[in-house]
């Protein structure tokens, strides 16, 4: 059993180098994405060249609306399956930086990078793949406040130092730029012994993030309200796994914060907002989490934290944000989530 930090990150550099060769040879179902894709998506995965995908390990689908001819960093891409994916969504104005510390996943990224510029029509690629730590994003050059969208698919439970990577994130992120991701969440903290277990720890459930751990997390780096866009308990289907993690419970969980300050409670000015419409892939409707459904035209009463979400990010034109902060109303009063499992991982927000 691996103690040290690196030799437990050796253990799972390994575990993608040699022990996976395909999706097929996952133990547990905690990193098969279970989402449905939309559509457009869908159509774009058709291109994907299928080395890439089926060595495709994600929890989630992290793909957000309103992405073109942005800076996108993919931590963690693996064989670049998502980053592909973003890399027709940004267009060719757009950049995708992929980062990931196995050698032999990025490789593949690296052999499949043409392919795809030439699937998608561009004359230079837009994508850019690189062999390092998302822990530390200098060493490949990632500037302070440089890329509007930090996107991540079942890997930061695997780092080996979360409170790092973090701060990484939310230094690269331009202001409004946003962290949108998928990862593993477990309802308790696990024990050491099943943390530092090879094949727990490569499937992405022994370094699960416990939620209220990851809440703390964030709000020491000055994040107090990220939202959750979907939550998905994991069926782990292998009694091996299950009798070791016992009543602990997964949740794959697809989130989305912002570099923009915000306050650790809702509060409430009385501002209303408008979804104009304008986001081609989704004109009539915007889902900025699991409880806030814009109607395209509708107006909507909303906390001082996501009118600015709408205002101060890349949304801001395709909303009309009306009130500013000045009369108080106290605490703002929010419905309940909409997810089902949302009572093990709330977000912050009501
Ligand atoms: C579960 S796979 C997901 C890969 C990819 N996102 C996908 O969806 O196919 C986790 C990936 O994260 C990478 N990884 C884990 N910890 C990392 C770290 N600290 N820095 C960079 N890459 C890391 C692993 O090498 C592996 O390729």
């Amino acid at each position: 059993m691996p103690t040290s930090q690196e030799q437990i990150t050796e253990a799972i550099k390994s575990y993608y180098a040699q022990e996976l060769k395909s999706n097929q040879d996952l133990k547990t179902n905690a990193c098969c994405a279970t989402e449905s894709l939309p559509v457009y998506i869908r159509e774009v995965l058709k291109s994907i060249h299928p080395e890439v995908t089926s060595r495709f390990y994600g929890c989630g689908s992290p793909i957000p609306n309103a992405i073109e001819n942005k800076v996108v960093l993919d931590l963690g891409c693996g064989t670049g399956r998502d980053s592909f994916i973003f890399s027709k969504l940004v267009g060719e104005n757009g950049h995708v930086i992929g980062i990931d510390m196995t050698p032999a996943q990025i490789a593949i990224a690296i052999k499949y990078a043409d392919y795809h510029r030439n699937k998608f029509g561009y004359r230079c690629s837009n994508t850019t793949f690189h062999e390092g730590y998302i822990e530390d994003l200098s060493t490949i050059n990632i500037e302070d406040n440089s890329i509007d969208l930090v996107t991540s698919n079942c890997v930061l439970n695997l780092c080996y130092d979360k409170q790092k990577a973090f701060k990484e994130i939310f230094r690269v992120l331009k202001p409004g730029g946003e962290l949108y991701f998928s990862d593993v969440f477990c309802s308790r903290r696990i024990p050491e012994n099943l943390q530092r277990d090879p094949i727990l720890r490569g499937e992405c459930l022994g370094g699960a993030l416990y939620i209220e751990d990851f809440r703390r997390l964030l709000a020491k780096l000055g994040c107090y309200d990220y939202r959750v866009v979907s939550n998905v308990r994991i069926q782990i289907n292998n009694e091996d796994i299950e009798s070791k993690v016992g009543d602990i419970e997964f949740f794959s969980i697809t989130m989305r914060a912002f570099n923009i300050e915000l306050e650790d409670r809702c509060e409430n000015y009385g501002q209303v907002a408008w979804y104009l419409g304008g986001i081609e892939e989704t004109p009539n409707q915007f889902m900025l989490d699991d409880h806030h459904i814009f109607e395209k035209g509708r107006p909507m009463l909303v906390c001082s934290n996501t009118a600015r979400m709408l205002s101060q990010s890349r949304f801001s034109r395709f909303f009309k944000v009306q009130g500013k902060e000045t009369k108080h109303f106290g605490l703002f009063e929010c419905g309940s989530s909409l997810s089902s499992d949302s009572q093990t991982a709330p977000s912050p927000c009501c």
